[in-house]
């Protein structure tokens, strides 16, 4: 199966918006966290905010994949930020709390970019899902970016400064089978960056009094591209497989067809939303598919295309 229709740009990897060489030392002086940046995706994300120039804290559970990924982007060759791992969970409150405490004292007292990626799936027919398991992704891809975000908007609020990225997913604008709590969860989590920058971009003239000043904290979800990472196997519970041999035939034939994304395309991307300019400026708010051209897509959103 094709990738949906679209009228904007197929993009799988880099291209020249997003090149490095373009964005490269962009956020210099600048300060990120990004959950699940031990491997996969945040992985990708935490090594392209580094490589241009932000200092960025790199969390997961496993140990060993935080060290790893701390020390693959200390040893970059070339002029890039500086990394710190920390170890923790995100379903835990006080684990959260620590990642927030510890990361502001790693970074300078202050977290410009926050990329709430953390997150997983499991493929299973509703009626063989198991209710804990359903609502256990809810809150690992809607909680815990929820109270991160609470505990880090306060200090953004109060230097006027910050960008929110959320990690969501096609599956937010798709009804996509044998996936209904994820499906729910990123396109919960896919509203809630729209409607936090509602709020925000009220608050000066409603709550500070200060109608003059504008809002500069800017929040986004994307769909960072169906990307080969440990996700596409751990999705498929034994349950699954025993029970419901379809969904993964379904899955396979899907996945069959599909273009090959590369992981610095979602990186990438992300610098690019963290980067000022009057594109990313017309996608405040939205939900950003990085696999179709960004310039494309905000400019649609802009009534120019
Ligand atoms: N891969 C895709 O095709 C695809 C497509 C659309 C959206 N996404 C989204 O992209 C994001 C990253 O996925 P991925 O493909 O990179 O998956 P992945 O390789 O499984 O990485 C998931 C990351 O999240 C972390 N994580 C999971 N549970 C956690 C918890 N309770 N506390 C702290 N960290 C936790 C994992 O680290 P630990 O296990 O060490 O905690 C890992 O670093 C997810 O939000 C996913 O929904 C992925």
């Amino acid at each position: 199966m094709p990738p949906p229709p679209s009228p904007f740009t197929l993009r799988t990897g880099i291209y020249p918006e997003i090149d490095p060489a373009r964005l490269g030392g962009a956020l210099a002086c600048q300060t990120a966290l990004v959950t699940g940046s031990g491997r996969g995706i945040g992985r990708e994300m935490a090594l392209a905010l580094a490589q241009a120039g932000a200092n960025v804290v790199v969390t997961g559970r496993t140990p060993k994949e935080v060290d790893a990924t701390t020390k693959e982007i200390n040893a970059l060759e070339g002029t890039h930020g500086t990394a710190y791992g920390i170890v923790a969970n995100v379903l835990d409150r006080t684990d959260l709390q620590r990642l927030v405490d510890e990361s502001l004292g790693k970074l300078g007292g202050a977290i410009d970019i926050l990329v709430c990626n953390a997150g997983s799936n499991l493929f299973q027919p509703f009626h063989l899902t198991d209710a804990t398991e359903w609502w256990d992704l809810m809150e690992l891809n809607v909680r815990a970016p929820v109270e991160l975000t609470r505990l880090v908007l306060p200090s953004m609020r109060a230097r006027n400064k910050g960008t929110l990225i959320y990690t969501s997913s096609r599956a937010a604008t798709a009804d996509l089978p044998w996936t209904t709590a994820y499906n729910c969860a990123k396109t919960a989590i896919t509203r809630f960056a729209g409607t936090l920058q509602a709020e925000v971009d009220q608050l000066p003239a409603l709550e500070d009094k200060t109608p003059d000043v504008a809002n500069a904290i800017r929040c986004y979800s994307i769909h960072p591209g169906e990307i080969e990472t440990s996700l596409h196997d751990t999705a498929f519970p034994q349950r699954t497989k025993d029970k419901a041999p379809y969904v993964i035939e379904h899955m396979a034939k899907i996945g069959a067809h599909r273009p090959h994304y590369e992981g610095v395309l979602p990186a990438w991307t992300v610098v690019w939303l963290c980067v000022p300019s009057e594109a990313r400026e017309a996608l405040k708010g939205k939900y950003v598919d990085c696999t179709r051209d960004v310039v494309e897509q905000s400019k649609a959103v802009a009534g120019k295309l």
